[in-house]
């Protein structure tokens, strides 16, 4: 089956595109670019022996989805592309509802138009806010959201949960990321940040390559053991394995009419200082120089996945632990000089 996955050059989606090509899917990319590179194409192909077919352009062009639709003989959608920096989603509110809101609608109306039934759509766990309990179930209430962001996650869920209500003929899942980290284990393709990274490890790798002068943890006076935050760290392999997972599950769904939710997170939650810990012990490096700085605005002090729902309802399970995702992290990182 052929299938479409939007932001196909980006971290999660790159590798995705591996791990559908690795189980008999055949992707078809469509990126512009805006938050990703041409090497991770080149790194795709290096892994899989052969390119996979391509479109740089915006994926809220409706002619064009249609044209692809019929072209590619289209049979699901992976949704990935949108914008995901917490601190600009602030300054430029509409930027992010138009991108993230407006490609996730066009993509949802060219789907029924052309009866493509499948789709799964990018969520996060930043839909829990601050949760009340841990770990966090699918059933944990969703907390107002602290970003513009974190918003477009929850208005994107609830434009799903309406579409299907409806009775739309659509089948679809939401994946409601942990945090996502590390690359393929060959260092063909990884995580590419823009500039200065927001996110802990690729400022970590970064710092260790020598790039960064230290790194700042944000805040040690957390409630928590050490003090520092605690966040469910995911390899991005076995998130990506989780797609492949979900887009069965639709496929073998018997229902037209179909929506769920699942949390995507290994269960384990770890500090801000046992992910540097770990850093050190897999690098073999002199310990990682680091700052205790002020807490970070809008950072939650706890949150981490009961991944129960998506081990029994997809059949998939984390695989891979820290010290995978951080030494695949620092190879990856090595290969960008
Ligand atoms: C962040 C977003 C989240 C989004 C995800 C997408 C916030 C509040 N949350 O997740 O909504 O889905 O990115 O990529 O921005 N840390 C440091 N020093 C650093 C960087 C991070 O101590 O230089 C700490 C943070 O305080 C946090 C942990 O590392 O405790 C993880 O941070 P990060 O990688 O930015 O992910 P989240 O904040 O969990």
């Amino acid at each position: 089956m052929h299938i479409l996955v939007t932001g196909g050059a980006g971290f999660i989606g790159s590798h995705t595109v591996v791990a559908l090509v690795e189980a008999g899917f055949k992707p078809v990319i469509i990126d512009n670019f805006s938050n990703s590179e041409p090497r991770a194409l080149e790194g795709i192909e290096k892994i899989l022996g052969h390119s996979v077919p391509f479109y740089q352009a915006n994926c809220d062009d409706a002619d064009l989805l249609r044209e692809i639709f019929e072209k590619e003989q289209i049979g699901g959608v992976i949704h990935f592309a949108a914008y995901k920096a917490v601190g600009e989603s602030m300054a430029e509110p509409l930027k992010y509802y138009r991108n993230n809101l407006g490609s996730l609608i066009t993509l949802l109306e060219v789907m029924v138009e052309k009866g493509v039934p499948n789709l799964i759509f990018s969520s996060s766990c930043t839909v829990y806010g601050q949760p009340d309990q841990l770990p966090v179930t699918e059933d944990t209430p969703v907390k107002p959201a602290e970003s513009v962001y974190g918003n477009t996650k929850q208005v994107g869920e609830e434009i799903l949960r309406d579409t299907i209500g409806s009775g739309n003929p659509l089948k679809i899942i939401g994946l409601r990321y942990f945090n996502p980290i590390g690359a393929h284990p060959s260092a063909h393709i990884g995580e590419l940040p823009l500039g200065v990274p927001n996110n802990l490890v690729p400022f970590v790798t970064q710092t260790a390559a020598g790039m960064r002068k230290s790194l700042t943890v944000f805040g040690g006076d957390y409630p928590t053991p050490d003090g520092t935050c605690i966040r469910d760290y995911i390899h991005v392999m076995d998130l990506a394995e989780a797609h492949v997972a979900a887009l069965q599950k639709l496929i073998d769904t018997p229902q037209s009419n179909y929506y769920d939710v699942f949390n995507v997170g290994t269960g384990q939650g770890n500090s801000v200082l046992e992910v540097i810990q770990t850093f050190d012990k897999i690098s073999g490096q002199e310990g990682l120089p680091y700052v205790i700085g002020a807490r970070r605005a809008g950072d939650v002090v706890a949150v981490y996945a009961d991944a129960t729902k998506v081990n029994a309802g997809l059949g998939w399970t984390a695989k891979r632990n820290l010290e995978d995702a951080l030494r695949d992290a620092w190879k990856w990182q090595k290969t960008l000089g």
